[in-house]
């Protein structure tokens, strides 16, 4: 029985796990604090954690209907993220690991997005992943359990960064992503946005499709919807493209798309349509955004793998792809 916190940006979340069966994943979203802000203020990201997490974990507990004394390990995000806000969850595990005398599991937030995509189906290696989030913007490649290999990464802003600052320029609340793909349905995708670096295959870059959406904005004479539409095709033919690249030259036999921007019903079937992987696998929308259920699925194969710690957990914010305090 694994209890997983997920502390990192801007959600408190805490799931109860039994191996790899998610039985709670309760989730405290601090989006309308920071929405007046415009953006996630980091400040007050702690404070709301400290303030949900207790009720969140009572809650996450009430829902597996367990207490506390039934678990067997504390699994935690330690990085990457913000540093006051992990450090929130960092000191409940610790304090619950050591009061109730079992190990801690400290997990990688960018190995839980991938690890979310267990709960559509087992993984089949090689397998060629795509993390789309508010921070990141991935290829990896796995041979095997745990076996990370980066390649690809941006090279400026995150892809979901990018859905936030165009929703921003079109006056829509943050996080722009859902108000993006909702402004589009009534668009279409006619204007031909930049497609920069477009044979490298190991770099993204997306400032230059915000720019170019700035300019288009400044000229004053531009249809919202269809800015939405064609920004987010821009953005679904980018990572189709950068798929097909690393496909021609790897062998694959499963695609993995995760991360908060695959909860995207457009960008989903965008690249199941493009890419000729017949194998994918998709969490579902609840899982590709951050939730701790994810970070309980990381763990369980962190335990297989001999990865539970008896030591006080630190706090990584700047961690890459590598296992905490392995870099
Ligand atoms: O994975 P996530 O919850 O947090 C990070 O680890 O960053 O991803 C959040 C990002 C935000 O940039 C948000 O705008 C984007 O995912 N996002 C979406 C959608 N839902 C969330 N982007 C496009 N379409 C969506 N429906
Ligand atoms: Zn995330």
């Amino acid at each position: 029985m694994i209890l997983a916190i997920e502390t990192s940006c801007d959600e408190t979340s805490v799931a109860v796990l039994n191996e790899a069966t998610i039985c709670s994943n309760v989730l405290f979203s601090q989006i309308k604090h920071h929405q007046k802000h415009g953006g996630v203020v980091p400040e007050l990201a702690s404070r709301l954690h400290a303030e949900h997490i207790d009720t969140v974990l009572k809650r996450a507990l009430d829902d597996a209907s367990i207490t506390l004394s039934d678990l067997t390990h504390v699994a935690v995000t330690v990085g990457p993220g913000l540093e006051g806000a992990l450090l929130v969850g960092i000191t409940a595990a610790n304090a619950l690991a050591q009061s109730l005398s079992i190990p801690l599991v400290p997990v990688n937030h960018l190995h839980g997005h991938v690890y979310a995509a267990l709960a559509s189906g087992d993984m089949i290696f090689p397998s060629l992943i795509c993390l789309a989030s508010g921070g990141h913007t991935m290829i990896i490649y796995m041979t095997g359990p745990l076996q990370f290999e980066l390649i690809a990464n941006t090279m400026d802003d995150a892809c979901g960064e990018c859905f936030d600052k165009v929703a921003r320029m079109l006056g829509l609340p943050y996080p722009g992503g859902p108000h993006i793909e909702r402004l589009a349905n009534d668009g279409r995708p006619t204007i031909d946005f930049p497609h920069p670096v477009k044979h490298q295959a190991n770099a993204f870059s997306f400032s230059g499709l915000k720019t170019a959406v700035m300019t288009k904005v400044a000229t004053g004479d531009y249809d919202s919807a269809d800015i939405a539409a064609s920004a987010q095709h821009r953005i679904a033919s980018v990572l189709a493209h950068k798929l097909q690249l690393s496909l021609h030259s790897l062998p694959v036999n499963q695609l993995i798309l995760c991360g908060g921007v695959f909860a995207n019903a457009y960008i989903r079937q965008y690249l199941c349509d493009a890419l000729p992987i017949k194998n994918t696998l998709i969490p579902a929308p609840k899982l590709c955004t951050d939730n701790a259920a994810m970070i309980g699925l990381a763990a369980h194969h962190y335990i297989a793998d001999g990865r539970a710690k008896d030591a006080y957990l630190s706090c990584h914010p700047q961690l890459g792809l590598s296992f905490p305090g392995a870099q």
